[in-house]
């Protein structure tokens, strides 16, 4: 199918409009993976700011980068040991706000990721309460706690982390007697913070207003349910009710929300907080959306449903209900670096996603899951609210099954090896030419820090292109459609009913968008013409597995 020229971007409009996140279309830089300006086979800011007219003529509105602050890497970064510092295998300070500027020049805002739950071990606070030791105030930033039964041996909680395995980790005193256990939710290299101390909400404040000053327009909060603790540690109930966790989504989390919201409202323009939020009740999951809290939070209800109309419908019609009440807009997203990749997931028996469900060697068909994963963008594309793409999949990359002695996730490890865990998504993007590093790097750069596949030569930035009908092409027309569209820029939607395998709705007066779940072609209802589709259409019926835009 021929895709249409982009039009050219009114820059001047979208940097002014303080609503912009609303519909925004955020596209998402793991920076490690993304492109690399020095070759040591290591992504950094310099690749990226030689990118941005890439990702201009992709057309988004914003780049989220996943934390690029100095870390040790223990958790992909998300392990910071000085949120003020970029790391030096990514760059500098100085290239961070030249960046920022550089995107701002082309229509491109920038968000920041910040980690409230915890740091790295290596931070200078970590390092400090470990010196001072039990009973210190430097301790008091952190959760230690002594062990139960006689000698203290005893984990003080039987919590799980969602990394698997234990939540506590013992301490050694200075005269090398085992001491007292720290909290962490994640793995023993990030410690969890202590949220009731005002130190840890005071630096938090520092730190967004240090981001702020230099431009951003948001920051995305990353496992923002989980910060506040129940400070009497109790074991997790079977079925705690709300708020009844004791380390998920409790009451007083709100209040940080709100302090942060105050902060981006000192600013000009709109500041964006975005919340990684994972619960499951989406009452509670809209608490976080209140006016005066954060303006956005990803949708991972609909991220998760398998491929199957009624699911997804399912899905669509509660984010919306969901979202309504509070006024804030919803946000689509397929999926991030955490994430099996869609043409991946919508190629397997089991297309939903669940992080205790990875399994090395899953069956996958790949030119199906492709399919899918195409008519899912075309469908995100056509829904109210905003969209985040994560780098590599607007080019249909698949998720990698890399041979386990280059894994670095210890989301891997720590499953005794069986969950293959998230490096799979993390692979360097391929640019350019028929092999690795396909233009990751400079010439005769290192081999990048994970293995390209060698059949990766099709899905360069380079071949599509050249491509009129790829996944790239697809990305970009849809992205251009929606950003002209009067319709797509609604917040309203009204659905149309044409079956059980048939999701379709009207937005505005005369777009539509239908995507077929079911096996065989279905006939289009009445209309004036296809805007756009996620596949040729076969003589004028709707394929499976395939999403079409119309003009009614
Ligand atoms: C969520 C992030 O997306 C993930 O990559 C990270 O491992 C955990 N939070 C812990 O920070």
């Amino acid at each position: 199918m021929d895709i249409e020229v982009l039009p050219a971007r009114d820059t001047t409009r979208t940097l002014h409009d303080p609503l912009w996140w609303r519909s925004a279309v955020i596209y998402q830089v793991y920076v490690r993976s993304f492109a690399d300006g020095d070759g040591d086979g290591t992504g950094d800011i310099a690749g990226v700011r030689a990118r941005l007219p890439y990702l201009r003529a992709l057309g988004v509105d914003a780049i989220w980068f996943n934390p690029w602050y100095v870390t040790p890497l223990a958790d992909g970064g998300y392990d910071v040991e000085d949120y003020r510092r970029i790391d030096p295998r990514f760059g500098t300070l100085e290239e961070a706000e030249l960046l920022i500027r550089d995107a701002l020049a082309f229509g491109i805002r920038t968000l920041v990721d910040i980690v409230p739950n915890h740091l790295s071990a290596q931070h200078p606070w970590f390092q400090q309460a470990l010196a001072a030791g039990p009973g210190s105030p430097e301790r008091e930033r952190f959760w230690f706690h002594p062990g139960k039964g006689e000698h203290g041996d005893e984990i003080p909680t039987h919590w799980t982390s969602s990394f698997q395995g234990s939540t506590w980790t013992r301490t050694t005193d200075a005269d090398g007697t085992p001491g007292e256990w720290y909290l962490h939710l994640f793995t023993p290299e990030q410690p969890d913070l202590n949220w009731n101390h005002p130190d840890v909400r005071r630096e938090h404040e520092d730190i967004l207003r240090f981001w702020f000053d230099r431009g951003v327009a948001g920051v995305r909060i990353d496992s923002a349910a989980l910060p506040v603790k129940d400070p009497t540690f109790p074991e997790v109930p079977d079925r705690p009710g709300p708020g009844g966790h004791p380390h998920l989504d409790r009451d007083g989390i709100h209040d940080i929300y709100r302090s942060w919201r105050a902060v981006a409202d000192e600013y000009d323009g709109a500041r964006v907080l975005v919340g990684e939020v994972w619960l499951d009740d989406a009452e509670r999951f809209a608490q976080y959306l209140r006016p005066d809290e954060m303006h956005t939070a990803f949708n991972f209800d609909f991220m998760t449903q398998p491929w199957n109309a009624a699911r997804m419908r399912g899905s669509i019609e509660r984010t919306l209900a969901e979202h309504a009440p509070v006024g804030a807009p919803a946000t689509w997203v397929l999926s991030n670096h955490d994430i099996t990749r869609p043409v991946t997931r919508y190629g397997r028996a089991d297309s939903g996603f669940a992080f205790d469900r990875k399994r090395f060697g899953t069956p996958t068909d790949l030119a199906r899951g492709t399919s899918r994963a195409r008519a899912a963008a075309l469908l995100v594309a056509a829904l109210p609210g905003s969209m985040y793409i994560y780098q590599g999949d607007e080019l249909g990359l698949p998720e990698v099954e890399l041979p386990r002695e280059v894994i670095e996730d210890p989301m891997h490890f720590r499953s005794g090896g069986v969950d293959p865990g998230r490096d799979g998504c993390r692979v360097p993007l391929p640019w350019s030419g028929a092999e690795s590093p396909y233009g990751f790097g400079t010439d005769g750069a290192h081999v990048p820090w994970l293995p390209q596949p060698s059949d990766w030569a099709s899905l360069t930035v380079e071949a599509q292109e050249r491509d009129p009908a790829s996944m790239l092409a697809l990305y970009r027309a849809a992205i251009a459609l929606r950003r002209g569209s009067g319709d797509l820029a609604t917040e309203a939607l009204a659905w149309l009913d044409l079956g059980a395998d048939v999701l379709a709705f009207r937005r505005g007066e005369h777009t539509a968008s239908l995507t077929n779940f079911g096996p065989v072609p279905i006939t289009l209802p009445a209309h004036r013409g296809v805007v756009l589709s996620s596949a040729p259409l076969e003589e004028g019926a709707l394929p499976p597995d395939t999403t079409v835009w119309l003009d009614l």
